[in-house]
């Protein structure tokens, strides 16, 4: 039998091996990983996209920026003071929308730094700017721009100027790729890749020639504007896109005009490609040119070309289950889009809430929609009219309904705002932060579970 004192040397022993076990255990663990939050960054790369392009190049710089570590992709919302004092150098892929605006996962940081005071906030740290936009809007890379400014105010230091992509300006992203190379970034085999690749990005499903098959009045009545449904049906094959993207067309198909933009409407397995179009009136009260083009003078034996814009930032989230659905006016054709393709899966049991005027004419598509909500494809239709005996919002109706919202958020369910970027968008906005809170609402932007396509 052990002594006493044996019995206690051993155990002294085992505790002993035990806490060098454990010391060296985490000090190794701490070595590799950092604690928790803390970590420190040598590179990070930050996008902001609507459409999709400056996020895919954001990714493909990442997979080839070499001895790196760790290498970190962000949408510029998530970028946080923290993330920046801890990081060394940043690469910044953005895009413009609006008229010189923020993409809407950049909205956030934009504000934040435009709200610090000029203060030397940032100097440890590196930049570089790659600005995509288009030089027919006024603003012509307005976002990229801004960057660069709020990052100058607060002492970071500029690797080199803001590159700006004038559409898919190959000149300017070989540009970019030789700076990169020459601040030792980018190896030059790594570039060569990079060039080939970026032939893959930003392509869209399919620019093809339509006709217009169909033009319905939605709205006899309104006192708003004139709304239609227009269907195309394609000449040859059709394009391979998804709820969520845009459809470009020329008024009377001439290139040298700048092109619209109208939210889609419908998915391929319609058979035809739909559009919600509105006659827009100017400040003059004359009519719109591509919007009297499509809803009065175009004819069904003439051909339209129409490109189509892939737009991520508006494509659902897969397995969010079920859509919240939100929109004003022509903003139906984004909603509806979602609400065609998610049939097409035979995911059911969505909400619609949508806003339009008058209760007598503005019931756009009520058969379908009475149609879905019997069948189950729609579990909650709300509407709200804003010239009625009761005049009610979207937002009014997101306040009311609070109470279910927060239930089926909490199960997992996405939300999707489509329509008006004035108005609409922000009340909107402020309801569901009201009704949700504000750390659920920016849980729900980072994961890609709130998402918006508002003009
Ligand atoms: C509605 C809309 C507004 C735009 N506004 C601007 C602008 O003000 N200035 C600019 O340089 N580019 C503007 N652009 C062009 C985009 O920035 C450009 O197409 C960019 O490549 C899109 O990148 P993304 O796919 O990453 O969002 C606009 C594009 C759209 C569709």
């Amino acid at each position: 039998m052990l002594s006493q004192y044996s019995l206690a040397a051993l155990l002294t022993a085992l505790y002993l091996v035990m806490t060098w076990y454990c010391f060296r255990h985490t000090t190794v663990r701490r070595a590799s990983t950092g604690e928790p939050g803390k970590q420190s960054y040598e590179l990070v790369l930050g996008y902001a996209s609507q459409g999709g392009t400056a996020e895919a190049l954001a990714h493909q710089y990442a997979s080839m920026l070499p001895g790196v570590t760790p290498t970190t992709v962000l949408p510029l919302n998530a970028l946080t003071h923290q993330v920046l004092e801890r990081s060394k150098k940043v690469l910044f892929f953005v895009s413009t929308y609006g008229e010189g605006e923020a993409p809407d996962n950049g909205l956030r940081f934009e504000r934040y730094w435009r709200n610090q005071t000029a203060n030397n906030l940032l100097t440890h740290l590196e930049f570089a700017v790659l600005a995509l936009g288009d030089s027919q809007y006024q603003k012509f890379c307005g976002f990229g721009n801004s960057i660069a400014q709020l990052m100058n105010r607060q002492g970071a230091r500029p690797m080199f100027e803001p590159v700006q992509v004038d559409r898919s300006d190959t000149q300017a992203l070989e540009l970019w790729r030789k700076q990169l190379t020459v601040t030792d970034l980018l190896s030059a085999g790594a570039a060569n890749t990079l060039e080939a690749a970026e032939d893959q990005i930003g392509n869209s499903p399919g620019s093809a020639q339509w006709n217009l098959s169909d033009r319905r009045l939605l709205n006899a009545g309104s006192p708003g504007n004139p709304l239609y449904l227009l269907s195309f049906k394609c000449q040859g094959g059709l394009p391979n896109w998804q709820a969520g993207d845009i459809a470009r067309i020329w008024p009377f198909d001439d290139r040298s005009q700048l092109p619209r933009e109208y939210s889609i409407a419908s998915v391929p397995d319609n058979g035809v490609l739909t559009l919600v179009v509105r006659l827009a009136q100017r400040d003059d009260g004359s009519p719109g040119i591509c919007s009297s083009w499509l809803t009065d003078q175009l004819s069904q034996t003439e051909s339209v070309r129409i490109d189509i814009r892939k737009n991520r930032a508006f494509h659902a989230a897969p397995e969010a289950q079920p859509l919240i659905l939100i929109g004003n006016g022509s903003g139906i054709a984004g909603l509806l889009a979602h609400l065609e393709e998610q049939h097409s899966n035979s995911q059911h049991g969505h909400w619609l809430i949508y806003g339009e005027r008058s209760p007598d004419c503005d019931r756009i598509l009520d058969e379908q929609l009475t149609a879905w909500c019997a069948t189950g494809h729609l579990d909650t239709l709300l509407r709200a009219f804003s010239r009625s005996d009761n005049p009610a919002y979207v937002q009014d109706l997101i306040r009311s309904n609070a109470d279910q919202l927060r239930a089926v958020v909490k199960n997992g369910a996405q939300i999707m705002v489509c329509g008006s970027r004035l108005g609409m968008a922000p009340a909107v906005d402020a309801a569901l932060s009201q009704a949700l809170g504000s750390d659920t609402m920016q849980e729900l932007a980072t994961t890609g579970r709130y998402r918006r396509d508002i003009y």
